[in-house]
């Protein structure tokens, strides 16, 4: 299978629009060497297939397909290779961008769990919104760890299951989380058997997680933050990683020592990452740290075959 990350940073992008923290100062000013960045999304098919899966629809969407031309294939006056839309949740940075695939010919092909469908058909209505443009052909993503397909999107098998993370700030159940909110994903090549393990959001990693992670070949996990307090310390916010769904890569119990549990054989790769994490900085650290250890740091255009 051909996995392409479309957009490798955590919502606001890198750099965020009205951020002057080092990281986006340096990469505007060229005082730090660091690639921007665009929202989280990732794109897969098997190899030769024509069509796409896209998980994620970043308010950054526009940008990211015209900057992958396999997405915009030229076989109708009106086309494009995306056969389904995955959601990972209903948060702001992997929904916004449905907004902008408003002119489908056809209903959006959507796959989301329930409570991602409450929150977009409730505390933020977009999916109300978009009857009136192309409508939304919606499926339900099941969390109980059964496969499913996406017609048109031949060749690779989906299976999602639930993660302890946050949902959005407008689902009238934030504080009150119910599985289904967050969601990773296990990508399976039906021709080869390789797997990959997709949780760009991901609090906690409990014994499913960890089992799904240990049976990929590749896994795409929770890059957002390098400490738990990184946005207090830079006084942006008064929430912890922790708080609002991401566990951090550095401390006792962080993804670090999880991913360092894995085979060397796995590749790993941390995506969703926030603007603030040093590890942008290619010259930072923290960045050594993770090269020590295998670990990759996702970007946008990165292709993973497996
Ligand atoms: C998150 O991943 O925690 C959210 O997407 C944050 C945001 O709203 O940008
Ligand atoms: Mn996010
Ligand atoms: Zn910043």
């Amino acid at each position: 299978m051909q996995l392409v990350v479309l957009g490798a940073a955590a919502g606001g992008g890198f750099p965020q629009w009205n951020c002057n923290c080092r990281n986006c100062a340096g990469v505007r000013d060229g005082s730090v060497r660091a690639t921007p960045r665009t929202q989280s999304s990732i794109c897969v098919r098997a190899d030769g297939a024509a069509d796409w899966a896209l998980f994620n629809t970043s308010p950054d969407i526009l940008q990211q397909i015209k900057q992958f031309r396999p997405l915009q294939p030229g076989r109708a006056i009106r086309d494009t290779g995306i056969r389904g839309i995955v959601l990972m949740d209903g948060q702001v940075d992997h929904t916004t961008g449905l907004y902008m695939l408003r002119e489908r010919g056809e209903k959006m092909p959507l796959w989301c769990t329930d409570p991602v469908f409450e929150d977009l058909s409730s505390g933020n209505p977009l999916l109300r919104v978009l009857e009136h443009f192309c409508g939304v052909d919606r499926h339900t993503v099941p969390i109980d760890g059964s496969r499913f397909s996406i017609p048109g999107v031949a060749g690779i098998t989906f299976a999602a299951m639930a993660l302890k993370s946050a949902a959005a700030p407008y689902s009238p159940h934030r504080n009150d989380p119910v599985p289904g909110d967050n969601i990773g994903v296990t990508i399976t090549d039906n021709a080869s058997g390789k797997r990959v393990f997709y949780a760009p959001g991901l609090a906690e990693i409990e014994a499913h997680v960890w089992q799904a992670m240990q049976a990929a070949d590749a896994v795409l996990v929770d890059g957002t933050f390098w400490t738990d307090d990184e946005m207090i310390s830079l006084g942006l916010s008064k929430k912890r990683g922790s708080d609002i769904g991401h566990l951090a890569q550095s401390g006792t119990g962080g993804m670090l020592e999880w991913l360092g549990e894995l085979p060397d054989s796995t590749r790993k790769v941390l995506i969703h990452i926030n603007n603030t994490n040093p590890i942008l900085d290619e010259d930072s650290r923290e960045r050594a740290e993770l090269h020590a250890r295998g670990i990759e740091v996702a970007y946008d255009g990165m292709e993973i075959c497996l």
